[in-house]
């Protein structure tokens, strides 16, 4: 039996279904108000939370997959402690291209927060990087890899069900200027996940839009940003009007994944529609 060489937090989920609430791209600025394309990112991350409590009861786990700080400011990560302790439930971070890993840590109240595994009795989700210090685009490189393949290997040993999140994209999504950024090394990462009947799905974030494809059998899915949305099927970076939100996911203990997103629809927000990038 393998394994694995890295800490594993165990949460517990007191029902049969993992009630996962994802909230992704913060871009929370150094100061509080601070705005990205003219959006309050923490007026819009609270208008966010506020539709997760109204929306979803029991949240077992929440994930912030990347993108948490907009430039890496240890205030932005001291203050998103604050966010995501208004739910009672085990929390996770994983760093994005606009994030500082060293200040996450250093940020983090519990000494788990950026660990690389979560089990639940039924379920292993695990949380890689897939940020390349200083580049925008993303790849997971040999020792993300390597603790993939052994995470899946014990997974297997132990009749789990797998979920893989990460920051970057592992697909192209039909927006030419994100699609240059997407994991480098995708083919070495789904030919991996290929060995292992029990991955049943990838969560990312970075593109800041919705987006659900399927590779064989393991569904894929990108979620909206708590703050500037990005528009599909561009070639150049376009912001979209839609508002902020978050996806939900219930795992199942059959393996099963229900999952949807919902946006803030009832709060005005400002977003600059014209900009040429961010
Ligand atoms: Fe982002």
């Amino acid at each position: 039996m393998s394994q694995p060489e890295h800490n594993i937090s165990f949460v517990d989920a007191p029902g049969d279904t993992v009630r996962v609430v994802q909230l992704t791209d913060t871009h929370l600025c150094k100061s509080h108000g601070g705005t990205l394309l003219g959006m309050d990112t923490d007026h819009s991350l609270q208008a966010v939370i506020d539709l997760v409590k109204k929306e979803r009861a029991g949240v077992d786990l929440l994930l912030g997959t990347g993108d948490l700080s907009n430039n890496g400011a240890r205030e932005a990560y001291d203050r998103l402690e604050g966010y995501f302790a208004q739910f009672p439930c085990a929390s996770f971070w994983l760093p994005g291209n606009h994030d500082l890993r060293e200040q996450m840590e250093a940020a983090a109240t519990t000494s788990n927060r950026l660990c690389k595994e979560i089990r639940t009795s039924n379920w292993q989700v695990l949380l890689l990087d897939s940020q390349v210090p200083g580049e925008v685009g993303g790849e997971l490189g040999e020792q993300e890899l390597a603790l993939l393949q052994r995470a899946l290997q014990s997974a297997r040993d132990d009749g789990l069900h797998t979920l893989v999140c990460l920051h970057h994209q592992p697909v192209t999504i039909a927006c030419t200027w994100l699609d240059q950024q997407m994991v480098a090394d995708a083919a070495p990462f789904f030919a991996l996940l290929d060995q292992y009947a029990g991955v049943k799905g990838v969560l990312w974030g970075h593109v800041h839009q919705e987006c659900e494809q399927h590779h064989g059998d393991i569904r894929l899915m990108a979620s909206p940003s708590t703050c500037v949305q990005f528009a599909p099927n561009c070639e150049k970076f376009k912001a979209d009007d839609l508002p902020p939100g978050y996806r939900w996911l219930d795992l199942h203990s059959d393996g099963t994944i229900e999952s949807a997103i919902s946006r803030v629809w009832d709060v005005k927000f400002t977003v600059e529609l014209d900009s040429g990038g961010y």
